[in-house]
């Protein structure tokens, strides 16, 4: 099993000047929700998500060699203009990965980042941003140690991301991704996103339909909300099922047996919830348009049959999954019903992609 030290490089054999590089790293959304950790970035129970396509963080990073300081040097833009808000979060990424990448204070970086997604809309990116600029920072090690492999690129990317936001090790690679020890998941780690790689033709381009009910700050952060999980009357339970419900939607990605996943996935969101609504401090993440449009996807299931269903993140916002087959009877009954129910009619239309893309230069 790989250790955290495993991830420390040796002296790389070339040097690099300067140069750039931009990735695209996307959001996901989870199945089995990891809510919950430990000491440094540990999760407390292993998780599953599907990764999405449209909705992602582009990021430029560009790095130029200085004489070696005792502080990290870098300047923060986004959409192309400075933004020094985000220097305390990025500023505790770098310390938290510094001795992974030990080049870190030899050089000067310009980290340039943007969203495809509106600001805002409620839709995490710290998920899609702390996984682009992971892979940023893989490009660059890969620069100095041109040996290194695919394999342990994506590996140590997923690694880094991890300690940025427990959720961005699942955005690096792959349509479908375990993270978290399980024991009846090969080769699966606290420390790192495993691609799951036997996903049935049912949910080849599943959507998701990202339905904005309210677009506000954050009443709770997931860091705060992880913390709550410390000391929960009912955690060890929780974590428990989890571990049950990842082998269970193995098994029903590999079948393709929509109607399993249907009922696994809305239980996993509403227990989210309910550990959230039983902590203390108790919040209620969830709006009463949450409900409606849940009230009404249960209707719209039980009249046609179609296997729509939803999930949540630590939010009000509402993800819609179905199938791509009735992509067109869903998005009709999303555009008939559902949307009078989001903040100004507001909804993101999404479906599985396959991770972190890098630019190419011409
Ligand atoms: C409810 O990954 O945002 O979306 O590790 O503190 O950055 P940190 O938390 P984060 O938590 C995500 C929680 C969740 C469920 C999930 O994505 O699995």
């Amino acid at each position: 099993m790989l250790s955290p030290s495993d991830f420390i490089p040796k002296n790389y054999p070339k040097t690099v000047e300067n140069g750039s590089f931009q990735w695209s790293a996307p959001s996901n959304i989870a199945l089995v929700k990891y809510w919950g950790k430990k000491e440094n970035q540990i999760p407390a129970n292993p998780s599953i998500s599907f990764t999405l396509k449209n909705c992602k963080t582009i990021t430029n990073l560009s790095f130029s060699k200085i004489e070696k300081t005792d502080n990290f040097s870098f300047d923060l833009l986004f959409e192309g203009k400075s933004k020094e808000s985000f220097r305390p979060k990025i500023q505790k990424f770098l310390e938290r990965v510094e001795v992974y990448l030990p080049f870190l204070k030899e050089y000067h970086f310009t980290i340039d980042t943007q969203n495809t997604f509106p600001h805002s809309s409620g839709i995490a990116s710290s998920a899609s941003g702390m996984a682009a600029l992971a892979v940023n920072f893989m490009s660059l090690e890969k620069e100095l140690n041109p040996e290194m492999t695919e394999g342990y690129f994506n590996q140590k990317a997923s690694f880094l991301a991890r300690l940025g936001s427990g959720s961005a090790c699942r955005s690096i690679k792959g349509e479908v991704v375990i993270w978290g020890n399980h024991n009846q998941t090969e080769n699966s780690s606290d420390l790192f996103g495993i691609e799951f790689s036997e996903l049935h033709h049912n949910f080849k381009n599943y959507q998701d339909t990202i339905l904005l009910v309210d677009k506000g700050e954050k009443q709770v952060s997931s860091t705060l909300g992880h913390d709550l999980m410390n000391g929960h009357p009912f955690a060890e339970r929780r974590f428990e099922q989890a571990h049950k419900n990842l082998s269970q939607i193995k098994t029903i990605l590999t079948n393709g047996d929509v109607n399993e996943f249907v009922k696994l996935v809305e239980s996993e969101a509403l227990t989210l919830h309910a550990m959230m609504m039983t902590s203390m401090p108790y919040f209620i993440l969830m709006k009463p348009n949450t409900l409606e449009i849940i009230n009404k996807i249960w209707k719209f299931r039980e009249q046609t049959s179609i296997p729509v269903c939803f999930t949540l993140d630590a939010g009000a916002n509402v993800h819609v999954l179905y199938p791509a087959n009735v992509r067109e009877e869903v998005l009709q009954f999303i555009k008939n019903e559902l949307v009078v129910h989001c903040q100004n009619e507001q909804y993101i239309c999404d479906e599985i992609g396959v991770g972190a893309i890098e630019f190419t230069k011409f």
